[in-house]
Protein backbone atom coordinates (compact mmCIF):
# COMPACT_ATOMS: atom_id res chain seq x y z
CA UNK A 1 0.00 0.00 0.00
CA UNK A 2 1.55 3.64 -0.79
CA UNK A 3 1.92 6.10 2.35
CA UNK A 4 0.05 6.02 5.40
CA UNK A 5 -3.14 6.10 6.19
CA UNK A 6 -4.88 8.73 8.03
CA UNK A 7 -4.52 9.23 11.60
CA UNK A 8 -7.66 10.39 13.37
CA UNK A 9 -5.52 10.79 17.25
CA UNK A 10 -5.44 15.13 18.30
CA UNK A 11 -2.58 16.68 17.14
CA UNK A 12 -1.35 20.25 19.05
CA UNK A 13 -2.81 22.39 17.05
CA UNK A 14 -5.68 21.43 15.08
CA UNK A 15 -6.91 24.51 13.50
CA UNK A 16 -8.91 24.40 10.43
CA UNK A 17 -8.58 28.20 10.01
CA UNK A 18 -4.71 28.86 9.65
CA UNK A 19 -4.95 25.97 7.07
CA UNK A 20 -7.50 27.99 5.08
CA UNK A 21 -5.20 30.96 5.78
CA UNK A 22 -1.80 29.55 4.85
CA UNK A 23 -3.90 28.58 1.47
CA UNK A 24 -5.26 32.24 0.53
CA UNK A 25 -1.84 33.63 1.82
CA UNK A 26 0.36 30.98 -0.48
CA UNK A 27 -1.91 31.61 -3.29
CA UNK A 28 -2.10 36.02 -2.98
CA UNK A 29 1.52 36.00 -2.57
CA UNK A 30 2.70 34.17 -5.41
CA UNK A 31 3.88 30.88 -3.49
CA UNK A 32 1.02 28.25 -5.02
CA UNK A 33 -0.94 28.89 -7.83
CA UNK A 34 -3.97 25.81 -8.64
CA UNK A 35 -2.04 24.71 -11.94
CA UNK A 36 -3.54 25.68 -15.58
CA UNK A 37 -6.20 28.30 -13.34
CA UNK A 38 -6.91 30.08 -16.48
CA UNK A 39 -8.79 26.30 -17.15
CA UNK A 40 -10.07 25.84 -14.20
CA UNK A 41 -7.30 23.86 -12.67
CA UNK A 42 -6.29 19.77 -12.54
CA UNK A 43 -7.81 18.12 -9.50
CA UNK A 44 -5.41 19.32 -6.16
CA UNK A 45 -2.76 20.10 -8.52
CA UNK A 46 -0.74 23.08 -8.66
CA UNK A 47 2.16 25.20 -9.50
CA UNK A 48 4.52 27.03 -7.58
CA UNK A 49 4.76 30.57 -8.26
CA UNK A 50 7.59 32.87 -8.02
CA UNK A 51 7.96 32.87 -4.27
CA UNK A 52 7.21 29.02 -3.95
CA UNK A 53 10.02 28.42 -6.59
CA UNK A 54 12.47 30.15 -4.38
CA UNK A 55 11.17 28.70 -1.13
CA UNK A 56 11.00 25.48 -2.72
CA UNK A 57 14.45 25.63 -3.75
CA UNK A 58 15.74 26.70 -0.65
CA UNK A 59 14.12 23.81 0.73
CA UNK A 60 15.88 21.14 -1.38
CA UNK A 61 19.08 23.20 -0.75
CA UNK A 62 18.91 22.63 2.75
CA UNK A 63 18.41 18.94 2.32
CA UNK A 64 20.88 18.88 0.11
CA UNK A 65 23.46 20.83 2.12
CA UNK A 66 22.42 18.64 5.25
CA UNK A 67 22.40 15.16 3.68
CA UNK A 68 25.28 15.49 0.98
CA UNK A 69 27.28 18.47 0.93
CA UNK A 70 28.23 18.56 4.55
CA UNK A 71 29.01 14.92 4.41
CA UNK A 72 31.89 12.96 3.37
CA UNK A 73 30.03 9.18 2.88
CA UNK A 74 27.12 10.41 0.34
CA UNK A 75 27.25 10.79 -3.02
CA UNK A 76 24.12 12.28 -5.07
CA UNK A 77 22.81 10.89 -8.46
CA UNK A 78 20.20 12.28 -10.70
CA UNK A 79 17.99 8.90 -12.29
CA UNK A 80 16.23 9.30 -14.91
CA UNK A 81 11.98 9.61 -14.75
CA UNK A 82 10.74 6.89 -17.03
CA UNK A 83 13.14 3.41 -16.88
CA UNK A 84 12.71 0.39 -17.92
CA UNK A 85 9.80 -1.47 -16.37
CA UNK A 86 11.61 -4.11 -14.80
CA UNK A 87 12.80 -1.67 -11.85
CA UNK A 88 9.30 -1.69 -10.76
CA UNK A 89 8.93 -5.32 -11.56
CA UNK A 90 11.74 -6.05 -9.39
CA UNK A 91 11.09 -3.22 -6.75
CA UNK A 92 7.55 -4.67 -5.86
CA UNK A 93 5.38 -1.68 -7.03
CA UNK A 94 3.68 -3.45 -9.83
CA UNK A 95 2.12 -6.30 -8.08
CA UNK A 96 2.18 -4.33 -4.08
CA UNK A 97 1.77 -0.64 -4.87
CA UNK A 98 -1.98 -0.55 -5.35
CA UNK A 99 -4.62 1.00 -2.80
CA UNK A 100 -7.97 -0.53 -2.10
CA UNK A 101 -10.32 1.47 -4.78
CA UNK A 102 -13.93 1.56 -3.71
CA UNK A 103 -16.84 3.65 -6.06
CA UNK A 104 -19.83 5.17 -4.62
CA UNK A 105 -22.96 3.52 -6.64
CA UNK A 106 -24.65 6.76 -5.96
CA UNK A 107 -22.48 9.51 -6.48
CA UNK A 108 -19.94 8.23 -8.68
CA UNK A 109 -17.04 9.52 -6.25
CA UNK A 110 -13.95 7.28 -5.82
CA UNK A 111 -12.43 6.38 -2.49
CA UNK A 112 -9.58 4.67 -0.79
CA UNK A 113 -11.62 2.42 1.14
CA UNK A 114 -9.10 2.10 4.04
CA UNK A 115 -9.36 5.86 4.50
CA UNK A 116 -13.78 6.02 4.98
CA UNK A 117 -15.91 4.33 7.37
CA UNK A 118 -18.26 2.38 4.87
CA UNK A 119 -20.08 5.62 3.54
CA UNK A 120 -19.10 7.54 0.85
CA UNK A 121 -17.97 10.83 2.29
CA UNK A 122 -19.58 12.77 -0.17
CA UNK A 123 -23.08 11.94 -0.09
CA UNK A 124 -23.77 9.98 2.59
CA UNK A 125 -24.67 6.50 0.68
CA UNK A 126 -23.72 3.25 2.17
CA UNK A 127 -24.24 1.66 -1.02
CA UNK A 128 -20.44 1.08 -2.10
CA UNK A 129 -18.85 -1.60 -4.57
CA UNK A 130 -16.07 -3.96 -2.98
CA UNK A 131 -12.51 -2.61 -2.67
CA UNK A 132 -10.67 -3.59 -5.85
CA UNK A 133 -6.63 -2.84 -5.82
CA UNK A 134 -5.55 0.15 -7.69
CA UNK A 135 -1.84 0.58 -8.58
CA UNK A 136 -0.92 3.71 -8.02
CA UNK A 137 2.02 4.23 -10.94
CA UNK A 138 1.08 6.33 -13.42
CA UNK A 139 1.47 4.29 -17.04
CA UNK A 140 3.08 6.13 -20.57
CA UNK A 141 4.43 4.56 -23.33
CA UNK A 142 7.57 4.66 -24.53
CA UNK A 143 7.66 5.68 -28.14
CA UNK A 144 5.48 6.11 -30.96
CA UNK A 145 3.23 2.31 -30.28
CA UNK A 146 1.23 2.13 -28.05
CA UNK A 147 0.76 -1.57 -26.93
CA UNK A 148 2.33 -3.51 -24.40
CA UNK A 149 5.77 -3.74 -24.89
CA UNK A 150 6.00 -0.33 -25.25
CA UNK A 151 4.49 0.47 -21.67
CA UNK A 152 6.39 2.56 -18.81
CA UNK A 153 5.60 4.19 -16.09
CA UNK A 154 6.31 7.50 -14.28
CA UNK A 155 8.48 6.76 -10.75
CA UNK A 156 6.25 6.51 -7.55
CA UNK A 157 10.22 6.76 -5.99
CA UNK A 158 12.97 7.97 -6.67
CA UNK A 159 14.96 5.49 -4.40
CA UNK A 160 14.91 2.71 -7.92
CA UNK A 161 17.37 4.85 -9.45
CA UNK A 162 19.82 4.26 -6.26
CA UNK A 163 19.73 0.52 -5.74
CA UNK A 164 19.74 0.04 -10.07
CA UNK A 165 22.90 2.47 -9.65
CA UNK A 166 24.40 0.90 -6.66
CA UNK A 167 27.62 -1.19 -8.77
CA UNK A 168 27.84 2.13 -10.84
CA UNK A 169 28.35 4.37 -8.19
CA UNK A 170 29.94 2.19 -5.64
CA UNK A 171 32.84 0.86 -8.01
CA UNK A 172 33.39 4.81 -10.01
CA UNK A 173 33.44 6.30 -6.56
CA UNK A 174 35.40 3.89 -4.70
CA UNK A 175 33.09 3.58 -1.43
CA UNK A 176 32.54 0.83 1.03
CA UNK A 177 29.55 0.38 3.06
CA UNK A 178 28.40 2.40 5.15
CA UNK A 179 27.69 5.26 2.10
CA UNK A 180 24.97 6.51 1.27
CA UNK A 181 23.53 7.71 -2.75
CA UNK A 182 20.98 10.73 -2.55
CA UNK A 183 18.70 12.01 -4.92
CA UNK A 184 16.21 15.06 -5.27
CA UNK A 185 13.53 14.86 -7.89
CA UNK A 186 10.13 14.44 -9.13
CA UNK A 187 7.79 11.52 -8.04
CA UNK A 188 4.22 10.67 -9.12
CA UNK A 189 1.50 8.78 -7.81
CA UNK A 190 -1.85 8.24 -9.49
CA UNK A 191 -3.33 9.07 -5.94
CA UNK A 192 -6.99 7.84 -5.61
CA UNK A 193 -7.87 11.28 -2.73
CA UNK A 194 -5.90 13.76 -3.43
CA UNK A 195 -6.28 16.73 -0.92
CA UNK A 196 -5.01 19.22 1.81
CA UNK A 197 -3.79 21.27 -0.88
CA UNK A 198 0.07 20.12 -1.44
CA UNK A 199 -0.06 17.52 1.32
CA UNK A 200 -0.98 14.61 -1.06
CA UNK A 201 -0.77 15.46 -4.86
CA UNK A 202 -0.18 13.40 -7.50
CA UNK A 203 2.95 14.48 -8.81
CA UNK A 204 5.78 16.23 -5.67
CA UNK A 205 9.03 16.62 -4.63
CA UNK A 206 10.86 13.88 -3.30
CA UNK A 207 14.31 14.22 -0.79
CA UNK A 208 15.84 10.18 -0.82
CA UNK A 209 18.64 8.76 0.81
CA UNK A 210 19.41 5.38 0.86
CA UNK A 211 22.40 4.39 3.33
CA UNK A 212 24.01 1.48 2.56
CA UNK A 213 25.23 -0.25 5.81
CA UNK A 214 26.89 -4.04 6.75
CA UNK A 215 23.92 -5.63 7.89
CA UNK A 216 24.99 -6.09 11.50
CA UNK A 217 24.94 -2.71 11.78
CA UNK A 218 21.19 -1.63 10.25
CA UNK A 219 19.81 -1.16 13.57
CA UNK A 220 21.76 1.19 15.00
CA UNK A 221 22.23 3.46 11.34
CA UNK A 222 18.16 3.52 11.68
CA UNK A 223 18.38 5.15 15.42
CA UNK A 224 21.31 7.31 13.86
CA UNK A 225 19.08 8.83 10.68
CA UNK A 226 16.35 9.52 12.63
CA UNK A 227 17.67 11.82 15.14
CA UNK A 228 19.59 13.30 12.41
CA UNK A 229 16.31 13.72 10.88
CA UNK A 230 14.34 14.90 12.99
CA UNK A 231 17.04 17.81 14.20
CA UNK A 232 16.88 18.95 10.60
CA UNK A 233 13.64 19.71 10.82
CA UNK A 234 14.16 21.42 14.37
CA UNK A 235 17.07 23.70 12.81
CA UNK A 236 14.68 25.13 10.80
CA UNK A 237 12.24 26.15 12.92
CA UNK A 238 9.91 23.40 13.68
CA UNK A 239 9.21 23.68 17.10
CA UNK A 240 9.69 19.97 19.54
CA UNK A 241 6.12 20.33 20.28
CA UNK A 242 5.09 20.26 16.72
CA UNK A 243 7.05 17.44 15.58
CA UNK A 244 6.96 13.36 16.73
CA UNK A 245 8.16 9.66 15.71
CA UNK A 246 5.33 7.22 14.64
CA UNK A 247 6.83 3.64 14.34
CA UNK A 248 4.71 1.74 12.17
CA UNK A 249 2.90 -1.77 13.26
CA UNK A 250 4.14 -4.87 11.23
CA UNK A 251 1.16 -5.16 9.58
CA UNK A 252 1.40 -1.53 8.58
CA UNK A 253 5.20 -2.04 7.06
CA UNK A 254 5.70 -1.63 3.43
CA UNK A 255 6.33 -4.85 1.41
CA UNK A 256 10.03 -4.08 1.65
CA UNK A 257 10.29 -2.91 5.00
CA UNK A 258 11.96 -4.02 8.64
CA UNK A 259 11.18 -1.18 10.50
CA UNK A 260 9.83 2.24 9.63
CA UNK A 261 9.58 5.17 12.04
CA UNK A 262 7.49 8.33 10.09
CA UNK A 263 8.63 11.63 11.37
CA UNK A 264 5.28 13.47 12.04
CA UNK A 265 3.84 17.31 11.87
CA UNK A 266 1.30 18.53 13.48
CA UNK A 267 -0.84 19.71 10.45
CA UNK A 268 -3.98 21.67 11.20
CA UNK A 269 -6.13 18.79 10.77
CA UNK A 270 -4.19 16.68 12.81
CA UNK A 271 -0.83 14.30 13.03
CA UNK A 272 0.59 13.65 9.18
CA UNK A 273 3.80 12.36 7.58
CA UNK A 274 6.49 14.70 6.91
CA UNK A 275 8.86 11.38 6.28
CA UNK A 276 9.38 8.08 6.59
CA UNK A 277 13.02 6.31 7.93
CA UNK A 278 12.81 2.83 6.74
CA UNK A 279 15.46 -0.19 7.63
CA UNK A 280 14.45 -1.42 3.64
CA UNK A 281 16.70 -4.66 4.39
CA UNK A 282 18.83 -6.19 1.68
CA UNK A 283 15.36 -6.22 -0.10
CA UNK A 284 15.92 -4.04 -2.95
CA UNK A 285 19.37 -4.91 -3.67
CA UNK A 286 18.67 -8.68 -4.17
CA UNK A 287 15.42 -7.96 -5.80
CA UNK A 288 17.39 -6.72 -8.26
CA UNK A 289 20.38 -8.57 -8.44
CA UNK A 290 17.82 -12.00 -9.26
CA UNK A 291 15.73 -10.37 -12.01
CA UNK A 292 18.68 -8.78 -13.87
CA UNK A 293 21.22 -11.72 -13.19
CA UNK A 294 23.73 -9.13 -12.00
CA UNK A 295 25.66 -9.13 -8.63
CA UNK A 296 24.70 -6.08 -6.52
CA UNK A 297 27.27 -7.06 -3.62
CA UNK A 298 30.04 -5.54 -1.79
CA UNK A 299 33.11 -7.59 -2.40
CA UNK A 300 36.48 -6.85 -0.54
CA UNK A 301 39.15 -8.16 -2.46
CA UNK A 302 41.69 -8.16 -0.32
CA UNK A 303 39.44 -9.52 3.16
CA UNK A 304 37.56 -11.92 -0.12
CA UNK A 305 34.93 -10.66 2.41
CA UNK A 306 31.12 -10.51 0.55
CA UNK A 307 27.95 -9.42 1.31
CA UNK A 308 24.33 -7.90 0.11
CA UNK A 309 24.30 -4.59 2.16
CA UNK A 310 21.40 -3.93 4.07
CA UNK A 311 19.41 -0.13 3.05
CA UNK A 312 18.27 2.20 5.66
CA UNK A 313 16.44 5.44 3.75
CA UNK A 314 14.99 8.53 5.13
CA UNK A 315 12.32 9.52 2.49
CA UNK A 316 11.08 13.04 2.55
CA UNK A 317 8.62 15.09 0.89
CA UNK A 318 10.02 18.80 -0.17
CA UNK A 319 6.62 20.10 -0.86
CA UNK A 320 4.95 18.57 2.06
CA UNK A 321 8.16 20.06 4.40
CA UNK A 322 7.50 23.43 2.45
CA UNK A 323 3.78 23.29 3.32
CA UNK A 324 5.23 22.14 6.96
CA UNK A 325 7.53 25.37 7.00
CA UNK A 326 4.68 27.80 5.94
CA UNK A 327 2.42 26.10 8.85
CA UNK A 328 5.07 26.67 11.52
CA UNK A 329 6.35 29.64 10.44
CA UNK A 330 3.14 31.43 10.43
CA UNK A 331 2.41 34.22 13.47
CA UNK A 332 0.47 37.08 13.52
CA UNK A 333 1.42 39.95 16.25
CA UNK A 334 1.06 43.91 16.86
CA UNK A 335 3.48 46.78 15.65
CA UNK A 336 3.33 50.29 16.76
CA UNK A 337 -0.54 49.56 17.69
CA UNK A 338 -1.26 47.63 14.41
CA UNK A 339 -1.88 44.06 13.33
CA UNK A 340 0.24 42.52 11.14
CA UNK A 341 0.92 39.08 9.50
CA UNK A 342 4.41 37.77 9.88
CA UNK A 343 6.15 34.44 8.23
CA UNK A 344 9.09 33.80 10.91
CA UNK A 345 10.83 31.62 8.36
CA UNK A 346 14.52 30.47 9.02
CA UNK A 347 16.65 32.99 6.64
CA UNK A 348 17.40 30.04 4.60
CA UNK A 349 14.10 29.22 3.77
CA UNK A 350 12.78 32.60 3.29
CA UNK A 351 11.92 33.31 -0.46
CA UNK A 352 13.69 36.30 0.04
CA UNK A 353 17.09 37.44 1.99
CA UNK A 354 16.88 40.52 1.78
CA UNK A 355 14.25 43.10 0.60
CA UNK A 356 16.07 46.64 -0.37
CA UNK A 357 13.68 49.53 -0.10
CA UNK A 358 14.61 53.29 -1.23
CA UNK A 359 12.60 55.98 0.28
CA UNK A 360 12.20 57.73 -3.29
CA UNK A 361 11.71 56.78 -6.45
CA UNK A 362 13.40 59.42 -8.30
CA UNK A 363 17.32 59.91 -8.85
CA UNK A 364 20.11 60.08 -6.89
CA UNK A 365 18.21 58.08 -4.70
CA UNK A 366 17.04 55.00 -7.14
CA UNK A 367 20.87 54.64 -8.30
CA UNK A 368 21.96 54.29 -4.65
CA UNK A 369 19.09 52.08 -4.07
CA UNK A 370 20.08 49.51 -7.27
CA UNK A 371 24.03 49.55 -6.24
CA UNK A 372 22.73 48.19 -2.33
CA UNK A 373 20.87 45.71 -4.21
CA UNK A 374 23.21 44.89 -6.85
CA UNK A 375 25.87 44.58 -4.07
CA UNK A 376 23.42 42.28 -1.90
CA UNK A 377 22.12 40.26 -5.33
CA UNK A 378 26.06 38.69 -5.70
CA UNK A 379 25.61 37.05 -2.23
CA UNK A 380 21.78 36.71 -1.14
CA UNK A 381 18.11 36.50 -2.32
CA UNK A 382 16.58 40.15 -3.06
CA UNK A 383 13.76 41.67 -3.85
CA UNK A 384 13.10 45.57 -4.32
CA UNK A 385 9.84 47.29 -3.46
CA UNK A 386 9.97 51.16 -4.58
CA UNK A 387 6.12 51.82 -4.40
CA UNK A 388 4.24 52.66 -1.32
CA UNK A 389 4.77 53.76 2.17
CA UNK A 390 7.49 52.65 3.69
CA UNK A 391 5.35 51.09 6.74
CA UNK A 392 3.43 49.44 3.87
CA UNK A 393 6.36 47.85 2.71
CA UNK A 394 7.58 46.27 6.13
CA UNK A 395 4.22 44.81 6.31
CA UNK A 396 4.33 43.17 2.82
CA UNK A 397 7.80 41.26 3.43
CA UNK A 398 6.74 40.90 7.09
CA UNK A 399 4.19 38.70 5.14
CA UNK A 400 6.30 36.20 2.91
CA UNK A 401 8.75 36.12 5.61
CA UNK A 402 11.85 38.10 4.83
CA UNK A 403 13.98 38.28 7.87
CA UNK A 404 15.84 42.11 6.47
CA UNK A 405 14.98 44.84 4.91
CA UNK A 406 17.88 47.37 3.83
CA UNK A 407 16.19 51.10 3.66
CA UNK A 408 18.14 53.16 2.00
CA UNK A 409 17.12 57.10 2.58
CA UNK A 410 18.11 60.67 1.94
CA UNK A 411 20.48 60.74 4.50
CA UNK A 412 22.37 57.68 2.60
CA UNK A 413 23.09 60.11 0.01
CA UNK A 414 25.50 61.96 2.72
CA UNK A 415 26.16 59.44 5.40
CA UNK A 416 26.77 56.21 3.02
CA UNK A 417 24.91 53.83 5.06
CA UNK A 418 21.57 52.42 5.32
CA UNK A 419 19.21 51.36 7.65
CA UNK A 420 18.79 47.54 8.42
CA UNK A 421 15.35 46.97 9.94
CA UNK A 422 14.60 42.90 11.15
CA UNK A 423 11.33 41.31 11.02
CA UNK A 424 10.88 39.69 13.89
CA UNK A 425 12.32 42.43 16.22
CA UNK A 426 11.56 44.80 13.99
CA UNK A 427 14.83 46.53 15.68
CA UNK A 428 16.40 49.11 13.49
CA UNK A 429 20.41 49.51 12.75
CA UNK A 430 22.33 52.00 10.70
CA UNK A 431 25.13 50.76 9.03
CA UNK A 432 27.92 51.80 6.48
CA UNK A 433 26.79 50.45 3.16
CA UNK A 434 30.51 49.16 2.58
CA UNK A 435 29.55 46.54 5.45
CA UNK A 436 25.73 45.89 4.50
CA UNK A 437 26.29 42.82 2.73
CA UNK A 438 28.87 40.91 5.54
CA UNK A 439 26.75 42.56 8.26
CA UNK A 440 23.55 40.82 6.67
CA UNK A 441 25.39 37.39 6.05
CA UNK A 442 26.57 37.64 9.78
CA UNK A 443 23.20 37.74 10.81
CA UNK A 444 21.77 35.11 8.59
CA UNK A 445 24.49 32.39 9.71
CA UNK A 446 24.35 33.45 13.27
N1 LIG B 1 10.95 5.49 -1.00
C1 LIG B 1 10.08 5.49 0.13
C2 LIG B 1 8.85 6.20 -0.10
O1 LIG B 1 8.52 6.54 -1.22
P1 LIG B 1 6.76 7.23 1.13
O2 LIG B 1 6.47 7.34 2.60
O3 LIG B 1 5.72 6.60 0.27
O4 LIG B 1 8.14 6.48 1.04
C3 LIG B 1 8.11 9.45 1.09
O5 LIG B 1 7.06 8.68 0.56
C4 LIG B 1 7.65 10.87 1.38
O6 LIG B 1 7.17 11.47 0.18
C5 LIG B 1 6.50 11.00 2.38
O7 LIG B 1 6.98 11.01 3.69
C6 LIG B 1 5.91 12.33 1.99
O8 LIG B 1 6.60 13.42 2.58
C7 LIG B 1 6.14 12.38 0.50
N2 LIG B 1 4.93 11.97 -0.25
C8 LIG B 1 4.48 10.72 -0.49
N3 LIG B 1 3.36 10.75 -1.23
C9 LIG B 1 3.08 12.05 -1.45
C10 LIG B 1 2.05 12.74 -2.17
N4 LIG B 1 1.11 12.08 -2.81
N5 LIG B 1 2.10 14.10 -2.19
C11 LIG B 1 3.07 14.79 -1.56
N6 LIG B 1 4.08 14.19 -0.89
C12 LIG B 1 4.09 12.85 -0.82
Amino acid sequence: MSEESPKQDRAPTEDTALFDTIVNLAKRRGFIFPSAEIYGGIRSTYDYGPLGALMLRNVRDAWWRAVVRERDDVVPIEAAIITNPKVWEASGHLETFVDPLVDCRSCHERWRADQIDGACPNCGSADLTEARPFNLMFKTFVGPVEDESAVAYLRPETAQGMFVNFLNVMTTMRRKPPFGIAQLGRGFRNEITPGNFVFRTREFEMMELEYFVPPADASRWFAYWCEERLAWYQRLGIGKDRLRFRQHAPEDLSHYSAATTDIEFAFPWGWGELEGIANRTDFDLKAHSALSGVRLEYFDQVSGERYTPYVIEPSAGATRAMMAFLLAAYDEDEVGGERRTVLRLRPQLAPFQVAVLPLSRKEPLDALAHDVLHRCQATLTCDYDDTQSIGRRYRRQDEIGTPFCVTVDFDSLTDNAVTIRERDSTLQDRVPIERVVSELQDRIAS
